[in-house]
């Protein structure tokens, strides 16, 4: 498997995930993979409806809680977005390679917070379906800078909190079931691509977007 990123890189991303929850990695995605998926999003933006929360009958949209828009990806559909596939294959394979999860689906969407939105703190597993294992999100924001807001809010273990800032190319990476987490209110528009790997297939239910 030719792989984005090397073996050392992957162990020690995946023995800071094992000992914390969570890790943080800047430049994952590679300026050519980056500027594909960033032209992409832009390609899309007219096409985002507004994030609900809670799965299936449960959806419901409540901007009190989240101010997101989302575009469901669809591997069949968007091949243009091809090499970014080939790293989530690679992402999956890491995990259960490193990690000994049995994950064998996932499913990612675009988020686009407009200025003035956020998301309350929050798990990513929801209570009637429990199968999103590991939650990856890859920012795609040029010159965010302090003050635009926006921050990925990661709560430890201890209760204390810090905060990441979306910045292009960085990837979050962190179990969806224990890592409580925010995103503060964004003052100007912040694009994310946002996933979850999963320990079965999405053929589970009906998604919302
Ligand atoms: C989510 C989420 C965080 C972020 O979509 O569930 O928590 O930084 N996103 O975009
Ligand atoms: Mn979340």
């Amino acid at each position: 498997m030719k792989t984005v990123h090397g073996e050392e890189n992957w162990l020690s991303w995946m023995d800071d995930i094992s000992e914390n929850d969570y890790v943080v990695v800047d430049q994952f995605l590679p300026q050519d993979l980056y500027e594909k998926v960033r032209s992409f999003f832009l390609s899309k933006l007219n096409s985002f409806t507004e994030a609900g929360i809670g799965a299936n009958a449960d959806n419901q949209i409540n901007t009190k809680v989240r101010g997101d828009f989302t575009y469901w990806l669809d591997r069949k559909r968007d091949t243009e977005l091809e090499p970014f596939w080939f790293l989530v294959d690679e992402i999956v394979h890491m995990f259960n390679r490193y990690c000994y999860l049995s994950l064998s689906g996932y499913e990612f969407h675009l988020a686009h917070y407009p200025s003035g939105g956020h998301y309350d703190k929050h798990l990513d597993q929801f209570e009637h379906r429990n199968n999103r294992m590991i939650s990856v999100i890859m920012y795609l924001n040029e010159n965010w800078l302090p003050g635009d807001g926006g921050e990925l809010e990661i709560f430890e273990k201890d209760g204390s909190s810090f905060l990441v800032e979306p910045l292009a190319a960085r990837c979050v990476m962190f179990k969806s079931a224990t890592v409580p987490h925010a995103v503060l209110e964004a003052h100007k528009s912040r694009f994310s691509l946002t996933g979850w790997l999963l320990y079965q297939p999405s053929a589970l239910g009906k998604f919302f977007g």
